[in-house]
Protein backbone atom coordinates (compact mmCIF):
# COMPACT_ATOMS: atom_id res chain seq x y z
CA UNK A 1 0.00 0.00 0.00
CA UNK A 2 2.92 2.35 0.55
CA UNK A 3 4.01 2.12 -2.87
CA UNK A 4 0.66 2.51 -4.20
CA UNK A 5 1.70 5.83 -5.92
CA UNK A 6 4.89 4.46 -7.66
CA UNK A 7 2.67 1.66 -9.11
CA UNK A 8 0.82 4.06 -11.02
CA UNK A 9 3.77 5.80 -12.80
CA UNK A 10 4.12 2.85 -14.09
CA UNK A 11 1.03 2.55 -15.60
CA UNK A 12 -0.63 -0.22 -14.03
CA UNK A 13 -3.74 0.06 -16.19
CA UNK A 14 -1.69 -1.31 -19.36
CA UNK A 15 0.23 -4.03 -17.42
CA UNK A 16 -2.93 -5.51 -16.16
CA UNK A 17 -4.68 -5.29 -19.18
CA UNK A 18 -1.68 -7.15 -21.11
CA UNK A 19 -1.88 -9.77 -18.39
CA UNK A 20 -5.47 -11.64 -19.00
CA UNK A 21 -6.64 -9.96 -22.29
CA UNK A 22 -9.81 -10.50 -20.83
CA UNK A 23 -12.58 -7.70 -20.15
CA UNK A 24 -13.82 -7.66 -16.29
CA UNK A 25 -17.78 -7.60 -16.63
CA UNK A 26 -19.21 -5.16 -14.19
CA UNK A 27 -23.44 -4.35 -13.26
CA UNK A 28 -23.82 -0.71 -11.18
CA UNK A 29 -26.69 -1.54 -8.76
CA UNK A 30 -27.87 1.75 -7.81
CA UNK A 31 -28.19 4.76 -10.35
CA UNK A 32 -28.06 7.47 -8.63
CA UNK A 33 -25.64 10.35 -7.76
CA UNK A 34 -22.12 8.04 -6.75
CA UNK A 35 -23.13 5.57 -9.43
CA UNK A 36 -22.08 8.37 -12.23
CA UNK A 37 -18.51 8.49 -10.65
CA UNK A 38 -18.56 4.85 -10.62
CA UNK A 39 -19.32 4.66 -14.07
CA UNK A 40 -16.76 7.52 -15.06
CA UNK A 41 -14.06 5.97 -14.02
CA UNK A 42 -14.84 2.19 -14.95
CA UNK A 43 -14.87 3.84 -18.27
CA UNK A 44 -11.38 4.81 -18.03
CA UNK A 45 -10.22 1.38 -17.48
CA UNK A 46 -10.04 -0.32 -20.53
CA UNK A 47 -9.81 -3.85 -19.09
CA UNK A 48 -13.76 -3.10 -18.18
CA UNK A 49 -17.07 -3.53 -19.29
CA UNK A 50 -19.95 -2.08 -18.07
CA UNK A 51 -22.31 -4.61 -18.78
CA UNK A 52 -26.04 -4.17 -16.67
CA UNK A 53 -27.35 -1.34 -14.43
CA UNK A 54 -30.44 -2.02 -12.10
CA UNK A 55 -32.47 0.72 -10.02
CA UNK A 56 -35.72 -0.17 -8.04
CA UNK A 57 -37.39 3.63 -9.69
CA UNK A 58 -38.86 2.88 -12.96
CA UNK A 59 -37.17 4.56 -16.06
CA UNK A 60 -34.12 5.69 -13.67
CA UNK A 61 -31.78 3.02 -14.66
CA UNK A 62 -32.09 3.67 -18.57
CA UNK A 63 -32.10 7.44 -17.92
CA UNK A 64 -28.51 7.22 -15.97
CA UNK A 65 -27.29 4.77 -18.91
CA UNK A 66 -27.58 7.34 -21.76
CA UNK A 67 -26.99 10.53 -19.36
CA UNK A 68 -23.21 8.49 -18.89
CA UNK A 69 -22.93 7.18 -22.02
CA UNK A 70 -23.51 3.55 -21.67
CA UNK A 71 -26.63 3.43 -23.20
CA UNK A 72 -26.29 0.15 -24.86
CA UNK A 73 -26.29 -2.12 -21.14
CA UNK A 74 -28.80 -4.19 -20.02
CA UNK A 75 -31.35 -2.76 -17.26
CA UNK A 76 -32.76 -4.36 -14.48
CA UNK A 77 -35.16 -3.33 -12.09
CA UNK A 78 -33.47 -4.71 -9.15
CA UNK A 79 -29.86 -5.96 -8.07
CA UNK A 80 -31.52 -9.71 -7.74
CA UNK A 81 -32.75 -10.05 -11.20
CA UNK A 82 -29.26 -7.94 -12.84
CA UNK A 83 -27.11 -10.63 -11.15
CA UNK A 84 -29.48 -13.92 -12.03
CA UNK A 85 -29.45 -12.94 -15.51
CA UNK A 86 -25.94 -12.04 -15.97
CA UNK A 87 -22.99 -13.44 -16.07
CA UNK A 88 -20.94 -10.67 -14.25
CA UNK A 89 -17.13 -10.73 -12.83
CA UNK A 90 -18.08 -7.79 -10.16
CA UNK A 91 -20.72 -5.38 -9.31
CA UNK A 92 -20.63 -2.13 -7.60
CA UNK A 93 -22.91 -1.46 -4.85
CA UNK A 94 -23.98 2.22 -5.61
CA UNK A 95 -27.40 2.01 -3.17
CA UNK A 96 -28.70 3.93 0.13
CA UNK A 97 -27.18 2.43 3.10
CA UNK A 98 -30.09 0.58 3.77
CA UNK A 99 -29.83 -1.79 1.09
CA UNK A 100 -25.59 -2.30 1.35
CA UNK A 101 -26.29 -5.37 2.98
CA UNK A 102 -28.67 -7.30 0.67
CA UNK A 103 -27.35 -6.63 -2.44
CA UNK A 104 -23.49 -7.07 -1.80
CA UNK A 105 -24.79 -10.62 0.32
CA UNK A 106 -26.93 -11.61 -2.86
CA UNK A 107 -23.67 -10.81 -5.16
CA UNK A 108 -20.86 -12.60 -3.34
CA UNK A 109 -23.41 -15.24 -2.62
CA UNK A 110 -23.75 -15.88 -5.95
CA UNK A 111 -20.35 -15.86 -7.02
CA UNK A 112 -19.72 -11.70 -7.87
CA UNK A 113 -17.02 -9.51 -6.56
CA UNK A 114 -18.23 -6.61 -5.13
CA UNK A 115 -17.21 -2.89 -4.62
CA UNK A 116 -19.58 -2.00 -1.71
CA UNK A 117 -19.91 2.03 -1.25
CA UNK A 118 -19.15 3.63 2.28
CA UNK A 119 -20.59 3.39 5.19
CA UNK A 120 -20.22 -0.17 4.68
CA UNK A 121 -23.57 -0.75 5.66
CA UNK A 122 -26.03 0.81 8.74
CA UNK A 123 -25.37 -2.27 11.68
CA UNK A 124 -23.09 -4.33 12.97
CA UNK A 125 -25.11 -7.45 12.53
CA UNK A 126 -25.53 -6.82 8.63
CA UNK A 127 -21.43 -6.14 8.91
CA UNK A 128 -21.36 -9.03 9.97
CA UNK A 129 -23.19 -11.15 7.70
CA UNK A 130 -21.95 -9.44 5.12
CA UNK A 131 -18.28 -10.88 6.34
CA UNK A 132 -19.42 -13.96 6.47
CA UNK A 133 -20.98 -14.20 2.82
CA UNK A 134 -17.77 -12.74 1.60
CA UNK A 135 -16.02 -15.59 3.36
CA UNK A 136 -17.84 -18.42 2.14
CA UNK A 137 -17.55 -17.11 -1.19
CA UNK A 138 -13.81 -16.52 -1.30
CA UNK A 139 -14.77 -13.74 -3.32
CA UNK A 140 -13.18 -9.95 -3.55
CA UNK A 141 -15.18 -7.62 -1.36
CA UNK A 142 -13.67 -3.57 -0.93
CA UNK A 143 -15.18 -0.90 0.72
CA UNK A 144 -15.62 2.30 -1.45
CA UNK A 145 -13.09 4.69 1.05
CA UNK A 146 -11.40 6.75 -1.74
CA UNK A 147 -9.61 9.17 0.81
CA UNK A 148 -7.52 6.45 1.40
CA UNK A 149 -5.69 6.40 -1.71
CA UNK A 150 -5.06 10.52 -0.69
CA UNK A 151 -0.90 10.36 -0.79
CA UNK A 152 -1.51 12.70 2.68
CA UNK A 153 -3.79 10.41 4.14
CA UNK A 154 -1.32 7.54 3.29
CA UNK A 155 1.66 10.01 4.64
CA UNK A 156 -0.24 10.78 8.01
CA UNK A 157 -0.23 6.37 8.18
CA UNK A 158 3.38 5.99 7.40
CA UNK A 159 4.24 8.74 9.70
CA UNK A 160 1.89 6.72 12.67
CA UNK A 161 3.28 3.58 11.64
CA UNK A 162 7.20 4.85 11.70
CA UNK A 163 6.97 5.34 15.68
CA UNK A 164 7.74 8.76 15.11
CA UNK A 165 5.01 9.62 17.80
CA UNK A 166 5.70 6.78 20.03
CA UNK A 167 2.68 4.59 21.38
CA UNK A 168 -0.20 6.40 20.22
CA UNK A 169 -2.80 7.08 23.91
CA UNK A 170 -5.26 9.51 22.62
CA UNK A 171 -6.56 10.55 19.55
CA UNK A 172 -9.78 13.31 18.87
CA UNK A 173 -11.63 13.02 15.46
CA UNK A 174 -14.14 13.93 13.30
CA UNK A 175 -15.42 17.40 11.52
CA UNK A 176 -18.12 18.74 9.97
CA UNK A 177 -20.32 21.28 8.36
CA UNK A 178 -22.37 24.55 9.52
CA UNK A 179 -24.84 23.78 7.34
CA UNK A 180 -24.59 20.89 4.92
CA UNK A 181 -27.14 18.47 5.16
CA UNK A 182 -26.63 16.63 2.26
CA UNK A 183 -30.60 17.29 0.01
CA UNK A 184 -29.79 18.11 -3.25
CA UNK A 185 -30.65 14.94 -4.68
CA UNK A 186 -33.51 14.79 -2.60
CA UNK A 187 -34.43 12.38 0.98
CA UNK A 188 -32.63 8.75 0.48
CA UNK A 189 -29.75 11.02 2.87
CA UNK A 190 -31.87 11.92 5.63
CA UNK A 191 -34.58 8.91 5.75
CA UNK A 192 -34.43 6.37 8.17
CA UNK A 193 -35.78 3.92 5.75
CA UNK A 194 -32.77 4.59 3.11
CA UNK A 195 -30.47 6.29 4.55
CA UNK A 196 -30.42 4.14 8.19
CA UNK A 197 -27.74 6.66 9.75
CA UNK A 198 -27.29 10.28 9.25
CA UNK A 199 -23.77 12.50 9.72
CA UNK A 200 -22.79 9.27 11.72
CA UNK A 201 -22.93 7.15 9.09
CA UNK A 202 -22.18 9.52 6.26
CA UNK A 203 -19.50 11.29 7.31
CA UNK A 204 -18.61 9.84 10.31
CA UNK A 205 -17.11 7.24 8.85
CA UNK A 206 -14.55 8.69 6.91
CA UNK A 207 -12.96 10.36 10.11
CA UNK A 208 -12.92 7.25 11.67
CA UNK A 209 -11.06 5.76 8.90
CA UNK A 210 -8.45 8.32 8.88
CA UNK A 211 -7.52 7.17 12.18
CA UNK A 212 -8.04 3.83 12.17
CA UNK A 213 -6.10 2.97 9.28
CA UNK A 214 -3.35 5.19 10.39
CA UNK A 215 -2.94 3.12 13.68
CA UNK A 216 -3.67 -0.50 12.33
CA UNK A 217 -7.18 -0.54 12.98
CA UNK A 218 -7.14 -1.74 16.47
CA UNK A 219 -10.21 -3.54 17.90
CA UNK A 220 -12.75 -1.28 18.93
CA UNK A 221 -14.40 -2.49 23.26
CA UNK A 222 -16.77 0.33 24.17
CA UNK A 223 -18.70 3.22 22.94
CA UNK A 224 -20.59 6.17 24.81
CA UNK A 225 -22.41 7.72 22.32
CA UNK A 226 -24.27 10.68 21.43
CA UNK A 227 -26.97 11.82 18.52
CA UNK A 228 -29.19 14.71 17.70
CA UNK A 229 -31.10 16.33 14.84
CA UNK A 230 -31.94 19.59 16.04
CA UNK A 231 -31.34 20.98 12.22
CA UNK A 232 -32.67 18.21 10.62
CA UNK A 233 -36.27 18.27 11.77
CA UNK A 234 -36.20 22.14 11.61
CA UNK A 235 -38.56 23.85 8.70
CA UNK A 236 -36.75 26.67 8.72
CA UNK A 237 -33.56 24.70 7.56
CA UNK A 238 -34.86 24.15 4.27
CA UNK A 239 -36.27 27.15 2.74
CA UNK A 240 -37.52 25.33 -0.44
CA UNK A 241 -38.35 22.26 1.14
CA UNK A 242 -39.70 22.65 4.62
CA UNK A 243 -41.69 19.48 4.29
CA UNK A 244 -38.46 17.33 4.32
CA UNK A 245 -37.98 18.33 7.90
CA UNK A 246 -40.90 15.89 8.28
CA UNK A 247 -38.92 13.18 6.75
CA UNK A 248 -35.65 13.51 8.50
CA UNK A 249 -35.61 10.13 10.67
CA UNK A 250 -31.66 10.29 11.28
CA UNK A 251 -29.06 12.18 13.02
CA UNK A 252 -27.46 15.43 11.99
CA UNK A 253 -24.91 15.21 14.78
CA UNK A 254 -23.13 12.42 16.99
CA UNK A 255 -20.13 12.34 19.49
CA UNK A 256 -18.84 9.48 21.23
CA UNK A 257 -15.90 8.57 23.42
CA UNK A 258 -14.50 4.82 22.27
CA UNK A 259 -12.20 2.96 23.96
CA UNK A 260 -10.08 0.73 21.82
CA UNK A 261 -7.64 -2.35 22.14
CA UNK A 262 -4.15 -1.21 23.31
CA UNK A 263 -5.80 1.44 25.49
CA UNK A 264 -6.40 4.26 23.43
CA UNK A 265 -9.21 6.35 23.37
CA UNK A 266 -10.61 7.95 20.76
CA UNK A 267 -13.21 11.25 20.98
CA UNK A 268 -15.24 11.71 18.24
CA UNK A 269 -17.77 14.17 16.79
CA UNK A 270 -19.47 14.73 13.36
CA UNK A 271 -21.72 17.28 12.14
CA UNK A 272 -24.14 17.74 8.95
CA UNK A 273 -24.85 20.69 10.59
CA UNK A 274 -24.28 22.52 14.06
CA UNK A 275 -23.92 26.48 15.11
CA UNK A 276 -19.92 26.51 14.76
CA UNK A 277 -17.33 26.28 11.64
CA UNK A 278 -15.63 22.97 12.80
CA UNK A 279 -15.78 20.93 16.15
CA UNK A 280 -11.58 20.81 15.56
CA UNK A 281 -8.72 19.43 13.85
CA UNK A 282 -8.00 15.53 14.64
CA UNK A 283 -5.19 15.24 16.42
CA UNK A 284 -2.47 12.02 17.27
CA UNK A 285 -1.42 12.33 20.96
CA UNK A 286 2.01 9.38 21.09
CA UNK A 287 4.33 9.69 24.10
CA UNK A 288 7.04 10.97 22.11
CA UNK A 289 5.14 13.16 19.58
CA UNK A 290 1.84 14.88 19.01
CA UNK A 291 0.06 15.62 15.33
CA UNK A 292 -2.41 17.55 14.10
CA UNK A 293 -4.62 16.87 11.04
CA UNK A 294 -6.27 20.61 10.01
CA UNK A 295 -9.69 20.63 9.80
CA UNK A 296 -12.18 21.15 6.32
CA UNK A 297 -15.17 22.79 6.00
CA UNK A 298 -16.84 20.49 4.17
CA UNK A 299 -16.02 17.09 5.82
CA UNK A 300 -15.57 14.03 3.14
CA UNK A 301 -12.80 12.69 4.27
CA UNK A 302 -10.07 15.33 3.02
CA UNK A 303 -7.06 16.89 4.95
CA UNK A 304 -7.66 20.70 5.05
CA UNK A 305 -4.08 21.82 5.27
CA UNK A 306 -0.35 19.95 6.00
CA UNK A 307 -0.16 18.11 8.74
CA UNK A 308 1.76 19.42 11.75
CA UNK A 309 4.21 17.36 14.19
CA UNK A 310 4.71 18.52 17.53
CA UNK A 311 8.07 16.77 18.93
CA UNK A 312 10.54 17.64 21.68
CA UNK A 313 13.87 17.65 20.21
CA UNK A 314 17.12 18.21 22.15
CA UNK A 315 15.35 19.25 24.95
CA UNK A 316 13.51 21.68 22.88
CA UNK A 317 9.64 21.29 21.89
CA UNK A 318 9.56 22.05 18.24
CA UNK A 319 6.72 22.13 16.00
CA UNK A 320 6.98 21.80 11.93
CA UNK A 321 4.76 20.80 8.99
CA UNK A 322 4.58 18.63 6.13
CA UNK A 323 4.96 19.48 3.08
CA UNK A 324 1.38 18.33 1.18
CA UNK A 325 1.73 16.34 -1.11
CA UNK A 326 0.11 16.05 -5.09
CA UNK A 327 -0.23 13.46 -7.52
CA UNK A 328 -2.07 13.39 -10.63
CA UNK A 329 -4.44 9.92 -10.62
CA UNK A 330 -7.87 10.70 -9.20
CA UNK A 331 -8.59 9.38 -5.64
CA UNK A 332 -12.04 7.43 -7.08
CA UNK A 333 -10.22 6.21 -10.06
CA UNK A 334 -7.70 4.62 -7.58
CA UNK A 335 -10.15 2.64 -5.67
CA UNK A 336 -11.70 1.83 -9.27
CA UNK A 337 -8.77 0.80 -10.49
CA UNK A 338 -7.34 -1.22 -7.42
CA UNK A 339 -10.31 -3.01 -6.95
CA UNK A 340 -10.29 -4.02 -10.71
CA UNK A 341 -6.81 -5.73 -10.29
CA UNK A 342 -7.77 -7.14 -7.21
CA UNK A 343 -10.42 -8.88 -9.27
CA UNK A 344 -8.43 -9.54 -11.86
CA UNK A 345 -5.51 -11.01 -9.77
CA UNK A 346 -7.85 -12.50 -7.32
CA UNK A 347 -5.59 -10.21 -5.00
CA UNK A 348 -6.02 -8.57 -1.53
CA UNK A 349 -9.05 -6.40 -1.29
CA UNK A 350 -7.41 -2.77 -1.40
CA UNK A 351 -10.13 -1.51 1.74
CA UNK A 352 -10.47 -5.21 3.18
CA UNK A 353 -13.79 -5.61 5.55
CA UNK A 354 -11.89 -7.18 8.01
CA UNK A 355 -10.91 -3.11 8.92
CA UNK A 356 -14.18 -1.53 8.13
CA UNK A 357 -16.63 -4.24 10.68
CA UNK A 358 -14.76 -2.32 13.53
CA UNK A 359 -15.49 1.20 11.50
CA UNK A 360 -19.08 -0.36 11.28
CA UNK A 361 -19.78 -1.70 14.91
CA UNK A 362 -18.26 1.96 16.00
CA UNK A 363 -20.84 3.62 14.07
CA UNK A 364 -23.68 0.95 15.25
CA UNK A 365 -22.04 1.07 18.82
CA UNK A 366 -22.71 5.20 18.73
CA UNK A 367 -26.20 4.49 17.37
CA UNK A 368 -27.36 1.92 20.10
CA UNK A 369 -25.68 4.06 22.84
CA UNK A 370 -27.52 7.02 22.23
CA UNK A 371 -30.70 5.35 22.24
CA UNK A 372 -30.02 3.66 25.36
CA UNK A 373 -28.48 6.74 27.13
CA UNK A 374 -25.27 5.24 28.40
CA UNK A 375 -22.10 2.91 27.42
CA UNK A 376 -21.91 -0.04 25.86
CA UNK A 377 -19.76 -3.17 25.24
CA UNK A 378 -19.18 -3.83 21.73
CA UNK A 379 -19.56 -7.60 20.64
CA UNK A 380 -17.58 -8.18 17.52
CA UNK A 381 -17.69 -11.73 16.74
CA UNK A 382 -14.51 -13.33 14.96
CA UNK A 383 -15.64 -14.03 11.10
N1 LIG B 1 -17.59 7.54 -1.95
C1 LIG B 1 -18.16 8.71 -2.06
O1 LIG B 1 -17.51 9.74 -2.27
C2 LIG B 1 -19.64 8.82 -1.93
C3 LIG B 1 -20.29 10.02 -2.25
C4 LIG B 1 -21.68 10.06 -2.18
C5 LIG B 1 -22.40 8.93 -1.79
N2 LIG B 1 -21.74 7.80 -1.44
C6 LIG B 1 -22.48 6.61 -0.97
O2 LIG B 1 -23.10 6.01 -2.09
C7 LIG B 1 -24.36 5.47 -1.73
C8 LIG B 1 -25.43 6.00 -2.68
O3 LIG B 1 -25.49 7.40 -2.58
P1 LIG B 1 -26.25 8.24 -3.71
O4 LIG B 1 -26.05 9.67 -3.36
O5 LIG B 1 -25.85 7.77 -5.05
O6 LIG B 1 -27.77 7.79 -3.39
P2 LIG B 1 -29.03 7.93 -4.33
O7 LIG B 1 -30.20 7.90 -3.45
O8 LIG B 1 -28.84 9.09 -5.28
O9 LIG B 1 -29.00 6.60 -5.23
C9 LIG B 1 -29.20 5.33 -4.72
C10 LIG B 1 -30.01 4.53 -5.73
O10 LIG B 1 -30.00 3.16 -5.35
C11 LIG B 1 -31.24 2.60 -5.78
N3 LIG B 1 -31.44 1.31 -5.08
C12 LIG B 1 -31.62 1.09 -3.76
N4 LIG B 1 -31.73 -0.22 -3.51
C13 LIG B 1 -31.62 -0.86 -4.69
C14 LIG B 1 -31.64 -2.22 -5.10
N5 LIG B 1 -31.84 -3.21 -4.23
N6 LIG B 1 -31.48 -2.52 -6.42
C15 LIG B 1 -31.29 -1.53 -7.33
N7 LIG B 1 -31.27 -0.21 -7.01
C16 LIG B 1 -31.42 0.12 -5.71
C17 LIG B 1 -32.24 3.67 -5.43
O11 LIG B 1 -33.47 3.52 -6.13
C18 LIG B 1 -31.48 4.94 -5.82
O12 LIG B 1 -31.79 5.34 -7.15
C19 LIG B 1 -24.59 5.85 -0.26
O13 LIG B 1 -24.33 4.74 0.55
C20 LIG B 1 -23.58 6.96 -0.01
O14 LIG B 1 -23.10 6.97 1.32
C21 LIG B 1 -20.39 7.71 -1.53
Amino acid sequence: MANILDRFKETVEEKKEALTGKKVKVGIIGTGWIAEAHVANYLKCKDVEIVAAADLIPGKAEKFCKANGIESVHLYPDHKSMIDAEELDAVSVCTYNKTHAECTIYALEHGVNVLLEKPMCVTLEEAVAICKAEKASGKILSIGFQPRFDPNMQMLKKIVQSGELGKIYYIQTGGGRRRGIPTPYGTSFIEEKTAGLGALGDIGCYSLDMVLNAIGYPKPLSVSGYTSAFFGTDPAYYPNHPEYADVFTVDDFAAAFIRLEGDIVLDFRISWAMNLDTPGDTIILGTKGGLRVPSTECWNGSIGGPLKIYKTVAGEEIEYEVDMKHDDVDNFYKKIRLFIDAVKENGAAPVPSSQIIYNQAIIDGIAKSARLGKEITLDIPEI
